[in-house]
């Protein structure tokens, strides 16, 4: 089929180049000439495993463009894939996402199109993107009414495993209260749903991937399902963090109690690491998000509200144990082992890193940090804040008061403790996602704190 996306950020990009990789003839559009130039080159502008790599194959079949009028009129499906950052009321900004549904319909053909919201909107945008579509459709054409159809498609894709979630996802879900809109999406998506595709040598199918579920409902409830999942998958983070500062008090071990509940099949192992909690572009807007539209409904919701305060919470307390082990934070030096907000990915968006070097250079610390992928970005966004980027792990303990682990990257499991122990001025670690082992911290010289 033919595919317009609009938007290649880390949406839009992975769902193009996943797409034309199954076969379908693909136009990535992008206001930023920049990166649309970047693209046509075969480089891609965000570090996510294996994108490179799978845009190359599936490079026949991709174009990059920042033209309407070379993207549209021939598509049968369009993506809108554009940014919804957050305002200061928790609402998002729906100013490129109406730019978007005004192009679209400024260059649409009168052919039946699918004009799909993949960027996470408010519920509602559904019926919104289709007014936006139709008016100014009507507004430069005599020729009557738009054969459009506008639908619901939310992403669950997660960042740093973005390609894995996009061609093995454990369920899609498309909105649309017309039934000619789910036919062409069902079309479309149909080598993913029977997984029929042949998977790439670099990201083979899992073994327990079988059929992928469809989930077809009307617009609004796929919008809703969206904010739903993120909140749950929010809420669950911070409910084992609560659960683990009681842990701490009771001389319990979180990392069991979360493996002990999440044996329950009710409840599932996954999203119970406790730790600095969530961070990234998703679960702060979307929750937030969800918290406004609530509030447009005149309801509240308590439950999402802890989840946010629970998490920020979280945060603060990595200064207050460093503040309790070292009693004067004015003149120590510092140092952080991850700046991304997760690893596998250079995204700082909400990184708790970035707001506990903020809180320590308050506190008239000297900072150091590393990370593998993400120092360049840092750098580049926030090099004003004076933070001292390392080359290497050894290179952020010299001299060091203490050292934070804050991204769980993996080459930060296995260090060479003892040395990097010994070239600090008071070896004190705090592992702020339970990923070290404090026997063997302990043993090579370290004072170890947990974060529960
Ligand atoms: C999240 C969702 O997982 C995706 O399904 C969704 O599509 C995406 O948001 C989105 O809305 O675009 P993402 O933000 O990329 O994906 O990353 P996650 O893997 O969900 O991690 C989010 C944060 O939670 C990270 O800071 C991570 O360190 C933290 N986390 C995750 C924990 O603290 N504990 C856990 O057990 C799991």
């Amino acid at each position: 089929m033919r595919v317009a996306i609009i938007g290649t950020g880390y949406v839009g990009l992975t769902t193009g180049v996943c797409l034309a990789y199954i076969g379908h003839s693909v136009s990535c559009l992008d206001t930023d000439v920049s990166k649309v130039k970047m693209l046509s080159e075969g480089k891609v502008p965000i570090f996510e495993p294996y994108l490179e790599e799978l845009l190359e194959e599936a490079r026949p079949n991709l174009h990059f463009t920042s033209s309407y009028e070379e993207a549209i009129p021939d598509a049968e499906v369009v993506f809108i894939a554009v940014g919804t950052p957050p305002t200061p009321s928790g609402a998002p900004n729906l100013e490129y996402l109406s730019q978007a549904a005004k192009s679209v319909g400024q260059h649409v053909k009168n052919k039946f199109t699918v004009v799909v919201n993949k960027s996470t909107v408010p519920i509602g945008s559904g019926n919104w993107v289709g007014a936006l579509l139709r008016n100014t459709y009507e507004q430069r054409s005599a020729n009557g009414t738009l054969e459009a159809a506008v639908a619901s498609n939310p992403e669950f894709l997660r960042e740093g495993s973005a390609l894995h979630d996009s061609l093995y996802p454990d369920r899609i879900v498309i909105g649309a209260d017309e039934p000619r809109a789910l036919e062409v999406l069902y079309s479309l998506y149909r080598p993913i749903l029977d997984q029929t595709f042949t998977p790439p040598t670099f990201l083979p199918r899992p073994e327990s991937v079988g059929a992928v579920p469809l989930l077809s409902t009307d617009l609004a409830s796929a919008e809703l399902i969206k904010y739903a999942a993120n909140a749950f998958l929010a809420l669950k983070i911070s409910f084992i963090n609560e659960i683990g500062m009681l842990a701490e008090r009771v001389g319990a071990d979180i990392a069991e109690v979360g493996r002990g509940i999440g044996l329950d099949s009710r409840i599932g192992p996954r999203f119970l690491n406790a730790g600095i909690g969530w961070g990234g572009s998703c679960f702060g807007k979307d929750t937030a998000a969800l918290i406004a539209t609530a509030e447009e409904y005149g309801l509240h919701m308590p439950i999402v509200e802890a989840a946010r305060v629970v998490n920020k919470r979280q945060r603060d307390r990595i200064v207050e144990k460093l503040l309790t082990e070292l009693k004067i934070l004015k003149g120590r030096t510092i140092g952080l082992l991850g700046l991304a907000f997760k690893p596998n990915t250079d995204d700082l968006r909400e990184a708790p890193a970035v707001e506990i070097a903020q809180k320590l250079i308050d506190r008239g610390v000297c900072v150091k940090a590393h990370d593998p992928i993400a120092g360049e970005r840092f750098q580049q966004d926030y090099g004003h804040m004076g933070v001292q980027l390392c080359k290497n792990a050894q290179e952020v303990a010299e001299n060091c008061d203490a050292v934070v682990l804050v991204t769980e990257w993996n080459e930060y499991r296995d260090l060479e403790w003892e040395k990097l122990g010994r070239s600090m001025r008071q070896a004190l670690i705090l592992d702020g996602r339970h990923i070290l082992d404090r026997e063997k911290l302990e043993k090579a010289g370290f004072q170890f704190i947990g974060i529960n």
